[in-house]
């Protein structure tokens, strides 16, 4: 059984898109367009009769009803209907040791429950981290938070920021790759002045799947993949 990533080209590269009830990473650095696939994720995912929690720790629901207006996506109209509810938490949640994880699980829980969704996101995992003073301590949590998120009986992503080093991309903390049973990247690459945006599926457990790097674009329509293409031609 798959989830349809409803990116448009995605899923062919995946034989039809990621296998049900997986934890996937979304890794890119700023700007290569997590958000977007995010939400994009969960708004076609409402069109295939499959409710999703939205958890933004990085910008304001109000921000977000924004941004997407763009792509034609009304938000507020899909939270109406209870097919969509966006998750943002408190400055109070934020305690000495970071947000805590076990609240913002039973959140999480709730919503799912209330709503019955089938998708989850969170956006991002990469400022989960910015609070601790250890990155072991962190590190732990995560992989705890990536087991109970394993639990919840959704197809779930976790947008994370990722780094460049030497032209080699790490994860901002080196084990999100870890807590996940698929990885997607997305690249944003610059060359002779210009940037380029490609996407890679670069794990994904129970698929065979491409493992050429892709041309991506983001249109009005949201993302959209070439799978036809190579993303430097
Ligand atoms: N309507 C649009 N058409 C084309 N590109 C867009 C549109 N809206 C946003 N973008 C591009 O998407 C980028 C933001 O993507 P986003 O998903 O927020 O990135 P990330 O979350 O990885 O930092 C913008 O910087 C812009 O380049
Ligand atoms: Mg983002």
């Amino acid at each position: 059984m798959r989830t349809k990533t409803g990116i448009l080209g995605l899923d062919e590269l995946m034989h039809g898109g990621i296998p049900k009830n997986k934890v996937i990473l979304i890794s890119g650095q700023t700007g290569a367009g997590k958000t977007i696939f995010g939400m994009q994720f969960l708004v076609k995912g409402i069109e295939y009769g499959e409710p999703g929690v939205y958890v933004s720790l990085e910008e304001y629901p109000s921000e977000l009803y924004g941004d997407f207006s763009v792509f034609k996506w009304n938000l507020g109209d899909m939270e109406g209907k209870n097919k969509l509810r966006i998750l943002r938490p408190k400055p109070s949640d934020f305690g000495k040791k970071g947000l805590d994880l076990s609240k913002l699980i039973d959140d999480i829980c709730s919503a799912i429950d209330d709503i019955g969704a089938k998708r989850v996101v969170i956006d991002s995992i990469s400022i989960l981290g910015l609070e601790y003073e250890n990155v072991s301590k962190f590190r732990s949590h995560l992989l705890e938070f990536g087991n109970l998120l394993h639990g919840l009986g959704c197809t779930t992503l976790l947008l994370s920021e990722a780094q460049e080093e030497r032209h080699i991309f790490i994860s901002k903390y080196g084990v999100e790759e870890f807590v996940a049973q698929g990885v997607i990247h997305l690249y944003y690459l610059e060359r002779n002045f210009q940037r380029y945006r490609g996407i890679e599926v670069r794990k994904m457990r129970g698929t065979s799947h491409s493992n050429k790097i892709h041309s991506m674009d983001i249109t009005e329509k949201g993302i959209q993949v070439y799978s036809e293409v190579p993303m430097f031609e």
